[in-house]
């Protein structure tokens, strides 16, 4: 199934947030929160997946310099495992380098190693660990990617 990616819109938010309530049972944002995402455009990228006209997943970058966080990503179970999310936070990290962000940030579920996996293999380093942050007592990863470093290095590589 062919799967296409461009900004969201306002009229994404209902089905964004159907998505977010099924693949964050615990910690699902209100809808309200995506409107107030929305509305910060001069601060904010959002993007979302489609597929038949459907939402299938979605990602958000949130940059007040120095650092940009990834404020949120996901894939719909059907298409999980099909490089989507891979593709997702390239596009998240290359908006951070756009806007000149010297950090990348994120938080992840201890309990959730998919994700821990994708970044880690991305160079996101684990710098703090929250205990009992997560609602039912799950500790968070801080994780962060530093984009001055990554520059540096491919400076180098290039001479
Ligand atoms: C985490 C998530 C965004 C990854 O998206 P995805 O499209 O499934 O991931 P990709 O297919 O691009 O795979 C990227 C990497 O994730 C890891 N990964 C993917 N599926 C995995 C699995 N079943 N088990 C372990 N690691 C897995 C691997 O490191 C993989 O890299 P590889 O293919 O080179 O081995 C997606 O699983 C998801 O939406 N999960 C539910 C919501 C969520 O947890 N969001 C993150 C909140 S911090």
């Amino acid at each position: 199934m062919s799967v296409t990616l461009r900004e969201m819109t306002v009229s994404d938010i209902p089905e964004v947030h159907k998505l977010e309530t099924e693949l964050f049972p615990e910690d699902a944002w209100p809808l309200a929160a995506f409107e107030s995402e929305l509305a910060h455009s001069d601060t904010r990228n959002y993007w979302v997946y489609e597929s038949e006209d459907k939402v299938v997943g979605y990602a958000g970058l949130c940059t007040v310099l120095p650092i940009s966080d990834v404020q949120t990503i996901a894939i719909s179970p059907q298409f999980q495992g099909q490089g989507l999310g891979r593709k997702l936070l390239t596009l998240l990290v290359q908006t951070a380098k756009e806007r000149k962000a010297l950090d990348v940030m994120l938080e992840v579920r201890f309990d959730n190693p998919t994700a821990i996996a994708l970044y880690e293999s991305m160079g996101f380093v684990t710098i703090h660990r929250r205990v009992g942050y997560y609602k039912g007592g799950v500790d968070a990863l801080i994780m962060r990617m530093q984009l001055d470093a990554l520059q540096g290095q491919e400076e180098d590589n290039k001479a």
